[in-house]
Formats: C-alpha cells, structure tokens, sequence
C-alpha cells in the first residue's frame, strides 16, 4: 500500500521524505530518517569545507544501507556557498538523489546532475517555479504550503491548493508538504495528487533529533497558532516558532531597523546555541503550523510507522 512513484524510483519504504534542516541534519538524524523507511536529506549547507561535508557522507554510510539524498541550498545565506562543491562529493561518493531549494532552479548545475544520472528533485512553492524546474529537468518537485516550517516564499500559498494546482499540470511526481504531521495528512496529501510527502516540523520532536530536550518540550507544548514569518521585510520570508527572539526581530522589522540590526537578531549561530544549550529564547527554530499537532516524543521510527498506521486506518475508512 502506498507505493507510488516516488517510493519506486528513491527505492524507499513509505512516501515520506525527512526534510532537510539546517544545523539539525547531521549523519545520525538524517540516517535514522532513512533507516525508518523515509528518505532522509543531508542539509549540505551545514558543512563549510568539501572535506567536512565528504566526511558527514561517509558517515550516513555507516549507519545506513539504505537510500539518501543530500539538499543543495540555493537561499540567500551568510556566506558564499559554492554548490559545485558539494556535487564534487556527491560525485565521489556515489549518492544517487539530490534536492535543490531556494530561490531559484540551479540552471548552471543541471548539466552536471544529468551527466551524473542523479535523480533531481527540487522544491519550491508555487507552479511557475515548478515548471521551469521541469523544463530544465528535475524528475520530480516538492512543494511546501504555506503551512511549512523554513522558507514560505512569497506566494503564500497553502498546501491544499498548492498541490492539486502542481500535481495536475505536471507529468513529473509530485511531493507535498507544510503542515503534513500524522497519517491523516499523508492521506489527504496524496489524495491531492502528491506522490508522497515532506515531512520536518512532526521529525523535530523525535528522539533523534538533536534539539536540546528543553525545547523539546516547549514544542510539544505549541499550538498551531505559535509560529509567525519573519525576514519578509528582507525577502527570505521564514515560519518560525514565536518565542522571544522571534519576537524582536518582528519588533526590529515594524520599525524598519538596518539590515545589519535585523541580521544580528536572527543569526544562525544563536540558533544553534539555542539547540545545544536549552536556552529557548536564545534563538530561532523554523517550525510549522503542524506543531499543534504534535504531542509527543518518540523515536523517530515509531513516529514513522503511527503515520503509516493511521494513513491505512485513514484509507481504509474511506474506502468503505
Ligand atoms: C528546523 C527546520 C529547518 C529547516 N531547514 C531547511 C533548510 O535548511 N533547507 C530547506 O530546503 N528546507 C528547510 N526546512 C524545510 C523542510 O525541509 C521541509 O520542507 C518542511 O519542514 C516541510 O514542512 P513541515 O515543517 O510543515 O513538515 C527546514 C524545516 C525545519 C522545521
């Protein structure tokens, strides 16, 4: 049950594709996504050195046999990032899937994705994105509603009618995501015509996820309505979970503060304090609307198999 185009040809269990997370995608997490029957992305970005990043694949290696991907990040970031890089090693170390996400379709990498016969899967928000993607030949697109946790975008866009709109002009297969959480939004997303999901915000409170327990625990306490968007005013508009720090970046935004001001609130690297010290107001997480619909932590794996279970029980109920 549930296999579909996307599970045949990532050679996957489920139809579910652990998102890419920036800070959070380290070896461990991304292999238990795949090891659960998911196909977990590595989010390149977090390593700034070809040799850093060679060594976070060989890693996955050892904790999995089974398939995944690494995400090229194409946003507006920090520090340059030379993606070209990073396809060096995913040449060397044979990795098979690729994802690209931002503003814009890699055109200038395409060629070497296809010389490499990888398969390319790039992810974005809206149809006149996913149809350049398609005319420079990405094998298939995930698009993130509005809902999602990270980037939204600027079309605001909420998944139940972002995906019928991609799935039905498309020929390619067509992952859905932003706010999928359990087994009944895997069923309504593939209802929509998607050929599987994408899953990050359920995956951050797992036990594998290597978020301090501390928050943890304050994201399961969330409600769908404590996430907000920031970083609009800038153009790289981001869900994010409305803690302090969230907050005052929205504060520093309403009254037009510099650039520099506003970057220095929402410095990746306070993030990052904040995911190993407990600290929940020192940073920001990215983080849908989906995180109402969370109540509990568990092993990543059990996560996976209560959505599989409920999505049967969900298809089974339908059918009847
Ligand atoms: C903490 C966090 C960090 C993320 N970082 C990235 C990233 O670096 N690059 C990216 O393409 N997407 C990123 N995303 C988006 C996910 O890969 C995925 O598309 C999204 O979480 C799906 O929607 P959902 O959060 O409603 O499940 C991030 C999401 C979360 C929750």
């Amino acid at each position: 049950m549930f296999k579909t185009r996307v599970t045949e040809k990532l050679g996957i269990e489920y139809p579910i594709i652990g998102g890419a997370m920036m800070w959070l995608s380290t070896p461990e997490f991304v292999a238990a996504m795949s090891e659960a029957g998911c196909c977990g992305l590595l989010a390149s970005a977090m390593w700034k050195t070809k040799d850093e990043f060679r060594g976070a694949v060989k890693k996955v290696k050892t904790l999995t046999k089974k398939p995944f991907g690494v995400n090229l990040n194409l946003f507006p970031a920090m520090r340059a990032i030379d993606n070209s890089e990073y396809l060096d090693v995913i040449e060397d170390e044979g990795i098979r899937i690729v994802e690209s996400s931002g503003h814009k379709a890699p055109e200038e990498l395409v060629g070497r994705f296809k010389k490499l016969g990888l398969t390319w899967i790039h992810k974005c928000v809206g149809l006149r994105y996913a149809q350049k993607a398609v005319s420079l030949g990405a094998d298939m697109i995930t698009v993130v509603g509005f809902e999602n946790g990270g980037a939204t975008g600027v079309l605001d866009l909420g998944t139940f009618v972002l995906i019928p709109a991609v799935a039905s002009s498309l020929k390619v297969p067509v992952i859905g995501g932003g706010g999928v959480s359990n087994g009944r939004g895997l069923v309504a997303a593939l209802a929509l015509g998607a050929e599987g999901v994408i899953i990050g915000t359920r995956f951050l409170i797992t036990d594998e996820c290597p978020i301090h327990p501390n928050l943890k625990q304050a994201l399961c306490k969330a409600r769908e309505t404590d996430t907000v968007l920031v970083m609009r005013t800038l153009g790289n508009t981001h869900r994010i979970w409305k803690n302090q720090t969230a907050e005052k970046i929205l504060e520093l935004e309403a009254r037009k503060a510099t650039l520099d001001e506003i970057v220095a609130a929402a410095a990746g690297a306070k993030d990052k304090e904040m995911f190993d010290s407990g600290d929940v107001q020192r940073g920001t997480i990215s983080v849908g609307q989906g995180i109402g619909l969370i109540h509990d932590q568990k092993p990543l794996k059990e996560v996976v198999l209560d959505i599989m279970r409920e999505a049967r029980e969900v298809a089974a109920r339908l059918s009847r």
